[in-house]
């Protein structure tokens, strides 16, 4: 039995000495101390000796148990150190490999117009209001004194959302108008930009949906002279002081009289080129002195108060200010296009 113990001392010593990987001496472990293993197997074999004998080699079979134990336990933290090294030597970090730069996204460039022109309004003491998208036909068409056989009115050219056409998508920011001095009486001073929707194919300078800012101002004793003199101003920050602007005479439900804003072109000067379709001019916008009607649809008396609107579309102005030649790169979000601004 001694020579027994003695040879799975040594045999056992040499695998353990031997291994490379945490689970070979786990199988070792297996091998020799476990249930089955041979030091145990050895064991169950003291029954036999005499009495004398059996101390003495449970103290040596103990000693050997003990020896291999703690030969896998430093093994074991051998093998650990090793693959640490290992793992160490796999995952270099080279600290001085420049970094990558992530992609930062930026402003649309219509945002960018808009706050633009949101700043020019707000130094000019005007409030910004938004207002829903999904609109009354009401607010869209009767308040603003659009009469009941108005083409803008038909199936073919709005976004209704229900059969009896009380509801729809609104075709233009002007129902803000109706909000606001509903809800902030008067006098008022407000812009509203947002979103319209009518029913237009679309082409290089037509989409279903664009923007519109709506511009408002009511108080006592407002005439045609501050509409122009406002409208002056904010054209000449947008597209420079020395720009020349024109007021033709023009029709809209809710205003009156009305007129339509030009600007002479800036590429040629009023001569006539292709940025202006050879008209010397460039259409900016529709505004004129808000109809009575629309003030008294508001509860406002058009005795006491008047007051001018103005409505212009953003895509427009952006195109301008940007070179851009077709209205649906505005809205296609290719990054090869917007990284340009
Ligand atoms: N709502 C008009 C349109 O979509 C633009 C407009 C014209 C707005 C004259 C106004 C205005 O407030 O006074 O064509």
């Amino acid at each position: 039995m001694k020579e027994q113990l003695e040879a799975i001392r040594k045999a056992a010593l040499e695998s353990i000495a031997a291994t490379a990987e945490e689970s070979e001496l786990e199988a070792l472990r297996v091998k020799y101390l476990g249930k089955k293993g041979e030091l145990t197997a050895v064991l169950k074999q003291m029954g036999k000796l005499s009495p004398e004998e059996r101390p003495v080699m449970g103290q040596m079979a103990n000693d050997v148990r003990a020896a291999l134990e703690q030969a896998m336990e430093a093994r074991s933290a051998v093998l650990a150190e090793k693959a640490m090294e290992a793992r160490l030597e796999a995952e270099t970090l080279d600290v001085t490999i420049p970094g990558k730069k992530p992609a930062l996204g930026h402003k649309h460039p219509m945002y960018t117009v808009l706050d633009e022109i949101k700043e020019i309004f707000i130094n000019m003491g005007f409030e910004i209001m938004e207002g829903p998208e999904i609109e009354q036909e009401d607010y869209n068409f009767t308040k603003l004194n659009t009469p009941a056989d108005h083409p803008a009115r038909e199936w073919s050219d709005t976004f209704y959302l229900t059969e009896d056409s009380r509801v729809l998508l609104r075709t233009q920011t002007s129902p803000m108008q109706i909000r606001a001095m509903e809800t902030c009486g008067v006098p008022i001073r407000m812009i509203s930009p947002g979103r319209v929707y009518r029913k237009d194919e679309v082409d290089a300078t037509h989409s279903p949906m664009f923007h519109q800012i709506e511009g408002l101002v009511v108080d006592k004793g407002v005439t045609m002279a501050d509409l122009k003199g406002t409208l002056n101003a904010v054209i000449r920050e947008i597209y420079g002081p020395d720009t020349v602007t024109r007021f033709r005479p023009h029709h809209f439900p809710f205003t009156e009289p009305s007129c339509e804003m030009d600007i002479q072109c800036h590429k040629c000067g009023g001569k006539g080129c292709p940025t202006c379709k050879g008209e010397g001019w460039i259409e900016v916008l529709g505004a004129g002195m808000v109809h009575p009607k629309v003030l008294r649809n508001c509860g406002v008396d058009p005795d006491v108060y008047s007051g001018f609107a103005f409505g212009f579309g953003l895509e427009r102005l952006a195109m301008g200010q940007f070179k851009i030649s077709d209205l649906r790169l505005i809205f296609e979000n290719d990054q090869r296009f917007l990284e340009q601004f």
